[in-house]
């Protein structure tokens, strides 16, 4: 998630302007810009790095100016850079923007073969031509207009014209944008913290709205020019919650961007016309899905879960053999790696020491290397052959959240690409796989929804000592992510165990003190998993069941029951892992703990 900041008014825009920056740096960013009115025309000064490196380009700026906007990039399309840092302009339009423009290259080509020349590789410079392209016979608010019909995807725009040099308009569609009403100005900012310390009294745009804004005042209408009546309201954020976007933890606010973090993993990537998955995507060319003999997945920690989960989907959908491993045993097993394998390294960061060496290894040893990673540009996505990237955002709190199920989202269409280009799925089959998916965004939204009924249960076994997490076939993976997030979150105890395998050894643990979370599945496997909550119940052990609303069958009398909404067997893991993130959190919050920085942990393990 890019940070967006405009303001006009009487007060210094560029001081106010960097200042809402600074107040956007929690969100992760690798590069910033500014442009601002000098009395004649914009100035735009954008660099690599940080504000700090942004202020010293500025450290001459002697004029003042009364309207201005700002931006911080966390790249998407495009490698971090001067060129391609925001603000953007055109012959007479200066732009920041946060989201995703599926539709820019089909765009660019139009305006390409008009004659504009183009200085970066982002979408959002699209965008600025688009808006010139009309701007030249149509008044600023018109040019808008016309130019926001052509977008696809996700945007929030604070835009300038350089004929309205006073004027200033905001839209929003899919990605967060706010409007500050100050005394002496009016702010407009991808997120309250920007220009809280200024004004508290806001408007949040909803999606098809734009605000347009002059320093005499505000007009708010739809994108058809509908003027609409909106309610002005009051933030009474401390402080330190406002670093978090109003919630108490990064960990908690992002837990709540996943629906979005998936809806933007998914953007770009599914053709409509033919409800297919874009190949092109995961840069593998078709022949090349097709004449794969074997796949490795190789990660760490969260993201080796996504691996295991992973291994079900392309197994069963595409069928090709998957071997998964941990990034710190891979390359000490000496692999047999074969003309024709594919490695696919899963990391957030894609950083992780453990992580790259494998790569390494397995690219020394003749795979072809595919690496699914958050971070544009990391190390990971630089030295692969082909790059997938989530779209989650930068994840700041050290467990992983939103990255994982990003990952899992992206491991799903990896296996229908992958099965389509095998024929192994009929049309029907992969349309309702697809259907399936964009459905999941409203389904996390209704579990987050009912967050309170996780916070009750934190209460009951805050202060238990050990705890089990049990799942069966690709629940199986949920049940050891479940189990890391309690441990590395609250410091307690937590196992991951298949279920079936519990009678093998671990259930002498059972008693009356060690509760069980069990992960009951719609599919056939429930009747298995049920069974194993017998053998618990008659032990005395206290049990968690987290089931799909699916299953209806009759449950033994269990401790307690949370339900997620249903979906298919491949996507119950994204569904299933959102209340464990919230047990984790709740207890980890209750426990007193710093559930954003645990103990001993880093964001990124760089070391072997
Ligand atoms: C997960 O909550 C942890 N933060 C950790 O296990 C993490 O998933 C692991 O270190 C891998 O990191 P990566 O995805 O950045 O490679």
């Amino acid at each position: 998630m890019c940070g967006i900041i405009g303001y006009t008014g009487k007060d210094d825009a560029l001081e106010i302007v960097i200042e809402g920056l600074r107040h956007l740096e929690y969100r992760g960013y690798d590069s910033a810009g500014v442009a601002f009115f000098n009395g004649t025309g914009f100035d735009i000064m954008r660099c690599k790095g940080k504000i700090r490196d942004l202020e010293v380009h500025l450290s001459d700026i002697k004029t003042t100016s009364s309207i201005a906007i700002g931006h911080t990039r966390w790249a998407t399309h495009g490698i971090p850079s001067d060129h391609n840092a925001h603000p953007h302009s055109s012959d007479t339009v200066v732009l920041v923007h946060n989201g995703i423009i599926e539709n820019y290259m089909d765009l660019k080509g139009e305006l390409i073969s008009l004659g504009y020349q183009f200085t970066s590789e982002t979408d959002t410079e699209v965008i600025a031509h688009l808006i010139d392209l009309y701007h030249k016979e149509k008044d600023f608010e018109e040019s808008v207009r016309l130019a926001l019909k052509r977008l696809r995807g996700a945007f929030a725009l604070v835009m300038l014209s350089k004929r309205y040099p006073h004027m200033m308009i905001g839209v929003r569609k899919d990605s967060p944008l706010v409007f500050g009403i100050g005394d002496d100005g009016y702010y407009l900012a991808s997120d309250v913290p920007a220009f809280m310390q200024r004004t508290r009294r806001v408007i949040f745009l909803e999606d098809g709205e734009m605000v347009i804004v002059t320093s005499e005042g505000y007009r708010i209408t739809n994108f058809d020019g509908v003027p609409l009546e909106k309610e002005v309201q009051q933030i009474n954020w401390s402080p330190t919650m406002a670093d978090k976007g109003g919630y108490k933890h990064f960990m908690l606010k992002e837990i709540h961007e996943q629906p979005r973090a998936i809806a933007d993993t998914i953007m770009g990537r599914i053709n409509y016309n033919t409800m297919s998955v874009k190949t092109e995507e995961f840069m593998l060319a078709t022949d090349t899905l097709r004449s794969i003999k074997r796949i490795f997945i190789v990660a760490c920690g969260t993201s080796w879960h996504a691996a295991l989960a992973g291994k079900y989907m392309i197994e069963q959908l595409a069928r090709v053999p998957v071997e998964v491993d941990l990034a710190s045993e891979f390359r000490y097993r000496l692999p047999i790696i074969e003309e024709g394998d594919l490695f696919i390294a899963i990391t957030q960061s894609g950083e992780t020491a453990d992580t790259l060496a494998a790569q390494r290894e397995a690219k020394r040893l003749g795979a072809k290397t595919l690496s699914i990673c958050n971070v544009l540009g990391a190390t990971s996505a630089r030295e692969a052959d082909a790059v997938f990237y989530t779209h989650s955002g930068p994840e700041i709190g050290v467990a992983s959240t939103k990255a994982f199920t990003s990952q899992l989202v992206s491991l799903y269409l990896f296996s229908i690409a992958l099965a389509e280009a095998r024929e192994k799925l009929g049309r029907d089959r992969c349309r309702t796989l697809i259907d399936d998916l964009l459905k999941i965004p409203e389904k996390v939204e209704w579990i987050l929804k009912r967050e309170e009924e996780i916070e009750r249960l934190a209460k009951i076994y805050s202060n238990v000592k050990n705890f089990l997490y049990l799942g069966r076939g690709i629940l199986y993976p949920i049940a050891l992510e479940g189990a890391l997030k309690l441990k590395e979150i609250s410091y307690i105890h937590a196992e991951g165990y298949a279920a079936g395998e519990m009678k093998h050894g671990p259930i002498a643990l059972v008693d009356e003190y060690l509760p069980s979370v069990f992960l009951v599945q719609a599919g056939e496997l429930r009747k298995k998993v049920l069974s194993n909550i017998e053998e618990i119940k008659t032990r005395g052990g206290k049990i968690i069941v987290l089931k799909s609303s699916a299953v209806v069958d009759p449950l033994p009398e269990v401790d307690n029951i949370i339900e997620v909404p249903e979906t298919n067997e491949y996507l119950e893991p994204v569904l299933m892992v959102v209340p464990l993130q919230l047990l984790a959190y709740y207890i980890g919050v209750r426990r007193g703990y710093d559930v954003d920085q645990p103990r001993n942990l880093a964001k990124s393990v760089t070391v072997e």
